[in-house]
């Protein structure tokens, strides 16, 4: 089967499409045969190599998200699932291929009226959102910023803290286009990526992270929480905590979260429920599997508003 590995860790032109066996399931595990695949921030970390320290070989095949169809299972997996669509997922790697193994305990079952495409633009994102918004303790009537909205996560975030009540909803992106559709999802105010002139908010849902992380905490009101679910930009300067101390009488809250910490059964209902909630999903390419190092390059060059998903010949 068709994949597409990491050969050389670093820049687009180090993925390659190779051949690969069909991997079988294992215990716990199903086989599906891919047709759309998200392409995440996640998958660009690891092939630039930032997240070397966790043991990415060359030859890794990237891909945490897919949906597909059940053709295999392992042992101790109800063997229900064979021949159903479902959405998966596979972890930190091996979705950018043909066919993948996943977790049976991960399997969403496609709803009818959501294509594969879709269910892997909302799925993931929208899951990692939902729990960012739970941990900083959003409640309905506060004052939400999304640093960062104009991705997968940041989009689901505007949406999901609109559905929620939030009073007014505030974005960083990088042009006045992206902001009007950043409006149209339910953002009420647009800020440069530096903060702009805005006021005080409750709560900050944090995608960026990077060297202008501790001017944010200034943006709190007191009792606020910043909460950082990734780092696009990179880590935060070593002594940010410094912001923290320096206000301490705001009483401001700063943590990181990351979905791993959530069970991986309360994963998988939150995803399926936000199959069918009814939100956007904004999807801003659909490229051919074999060309994954193209929709990385797109992602490097800061192009991509939403998600970009590849599909294999079993899919639209
Ligand atoms: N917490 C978890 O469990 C979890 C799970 C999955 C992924 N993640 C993390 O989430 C991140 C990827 O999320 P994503 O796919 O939604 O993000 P993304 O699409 O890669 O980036 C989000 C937005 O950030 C803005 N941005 C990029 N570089 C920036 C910079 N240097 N300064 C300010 N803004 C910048 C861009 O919008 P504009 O150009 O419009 O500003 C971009 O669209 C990664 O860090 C990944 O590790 C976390």
């Amino acid at each position: 089967m068709k994949a597409v590995a990491v050969q050389v860790f670093g820049g687009p032109g180090g993925l390659a499409v190779v051949d690969r066996p069909v991997p079988r399931p294992a215990g716990g595990q199903v086989l599906i045969r891919t047709e759309a695949i998200g392409v995440g921030g996640v998958d660009v970390l690891i092939r630039n190599g930032a997240l070397a320290a966790y043991g990415f070989e060359p030859g890794h095949v990237l891909g945490g998200e897919i949906a597909g169809t059940v053709t295999g299972t392992g042992d101790g997996v109800d063997p229900s699932w064979l021949g159903r669509r479902v959405w998966a997922f596979t972890g930190t790697g091996g979705g950018y291929a043909e066919q993948a193994v996943a977790p049976a305990a991960t399997l969403v079952p496609l709803p009818e009226s959501l294509s594969p495409v879709d269910a892997v633009t909302l799925g993931s994102s929208g899951m990692v959102a939902q729990f960012g918004l739970r941990h900083a303790r959003f409640v309905p009537g506060e004052s939400v910023l999304v640093r960062g909205a104009a991705g997968g996560i940041g989009i689901m975030a505007v949406q999901l803290a609109a559905r929620g009540g939030a009073k007014t909803i505030a974005v960083t992106t990088s042009s006045p286009d992206r902001g009007e559709r950043l409006r149209e999802l339910g953002a009420t105010d647009v800020l440069d990526r530096a903060g702009g002139a805005a006021g005080g908010f409750d709560v900050i849902l944090d995608v960026v992270a990077g060297p202008d992380l501790p001017a944010f905490f200034g943006r709190l009101n007191p009792n606020g929480r910043l909460v950082a679910v990734g780092a696009v930009a990179g880590p935060p300067p070593a002594d940010f905590g410094q912001a923290l101390f320096t206000a301490f009488r705001k009483s401001w809250s700063f943590a990181t979260f990351s979905a791993d910490t959530v069970p991986t059964p309360d994963r998988t209902a939150a995803t399926a429920g936000l199959f069918t909630a009814g939100l956007r999903s904004v999807v801003h390419e659909v490229l051919p599997l074999e060309q994954a190092a193209q929709a990385h390059r797109k992602l490097d060059a800061g192009e991509v508003f939403g998600r970009i998903v590849l599909t294999t010949p079993a899919g639209p």
